[in-house]
């Protein structure tokens, strides 16, 4: 049986396929408990420090909303507030909050930090997003997946535009462990880093995943279960807007380029926040194909998931 207690989620890379699943599991549980109008009081007594150097509607919501409604108390944790990175280093502030609160979830610039605080603290880390990976954002993509076509393994992926940012990087992982098919389009800079390709290649071997990258939208999608689609320029990538609008223009995803799947079940999939016009037309993300608004929900439980597995 898999047991999670005092786990923390900082990549997804060093989860088990059958990790992941359990989580999967309790969040569609969750789910329809929520559905049902049935509340649990299972946090109670129970701390949270949120912290966060970088903006959240999402993420934030999710975890406040999921572990105050169970009776926990949530402290969220601006950098404007507390001494990390200041006055203080990582290391110590981790080995405070660690004496303080139950579980820590950050959101900030260097997976390092997550890391480091994970390392530190002694208790569950849970990663809210770094530069390099989102998986409590992957999580609510496979359930989101999932809901929709009954199973993930053999289901085509196909990542549109930015295929260095952490939701190409970390929906590779997902995809890697759950035996999924993934393409990320990109231009030829913008994919992964080699190292992280090639441990999702190991994942791959072992779950049957398949994945592949290419420059051609057209040949990208052909037979896609979902297109997935993020912003072009990352929060603390500002400066680069203007170059990315002109390069990844090619890989938008437009009513066209939904249309060359041959399949008129492909979902649209994108994290949110989304900049409607650059990556992704008005058209798809508000269109019939959309599940945007799902994976969003899909956060909230997926990541009550993540918190029951680990703290309970
Ligand atoms: N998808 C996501 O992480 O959204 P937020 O930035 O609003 O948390
Ligand atoms: N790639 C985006 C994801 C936001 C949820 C960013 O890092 O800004």
């Amino acid at each position: 049986a898999v047991n999670m207690k005092g786990k923390s989620i900082l990549s997804l890379m060093d989860n088990t396929p059958e990790e992941i699943r359990y989580l999967l599991d309790i969040a569609k549980q969750v789910k329809a408990e929520s559905r049902a109008g049935i509340r649990h009081q299972r946090f109670v007594g129970k701390t949270l420090a949120l912290i966060f150097e970088k903006r959240s509607t999402r993420t934030r919501l999710a975890f406040e909303t999921a572990f105050a409604e169970e009776g926990g108390h949530p402290i969220f944790l601006s950098i404007q507030d507390i001494q990390l990175g200041a006055k203080e280093s990582v290391e110590d502030t981790a080995r405070v909050l660690g004496r303080m609160v139950d579980a820590i979830e950050f959101r900030g610039f260097k997976q390092e930090t997550v890391e480091i605080l994970a390392k530190y603290s002694g208790v569950p880390v849970y990663n809210g997003l770094t530069d390099l990976f989102h998986p409590t954002q992957v999580l609510a993509d496979l359930q989101t997946v999932e809901e929709e076509f009954g199973r993930l393994k053999g289901i085509k992926m196909v990542f549109m535009g930015d295929g260095r940012n952490n939701m190409a990087n970390s929906l590779m992982v997902g995809a890697a462990k759950m035996g999924m098919h993934y393409v990320i389009c990109s231009p030829e800079s913008l994919r992964p880093e080699k190292w992280l390709v090639d441990e999702c290649l190991k994942f791959a071997q072992e779950s049957g995943a398949k994945i592949e990258f290419t420059d051609n939208p057209e040949e990208a999608v052909k037979g896609a279960d979902v297109i997935y689609t993020d912003v072009w320029a990352s929060m603390g990538e500002e400066d680069k807007a203007a170059e990315r609008r002109k390069l990844l223009q090619p890989y938008q995803v437009n009513e066209e380029l939904m249309k060359k799947t041959g399949k008129p079940e492909t979902i649209f999939m994108h994290c949110l926040p989304a900049v409607k016009g650059e990556e992704v037309t008005f058209e798809v993300i508000e269109g019939k194909q959309s599940r945007v608004w799902d994976e969003a929900e899909n956060r909230k439980h997926t990541i009550k998931a993540i918190m029951i597995a680990t703290l309970l």
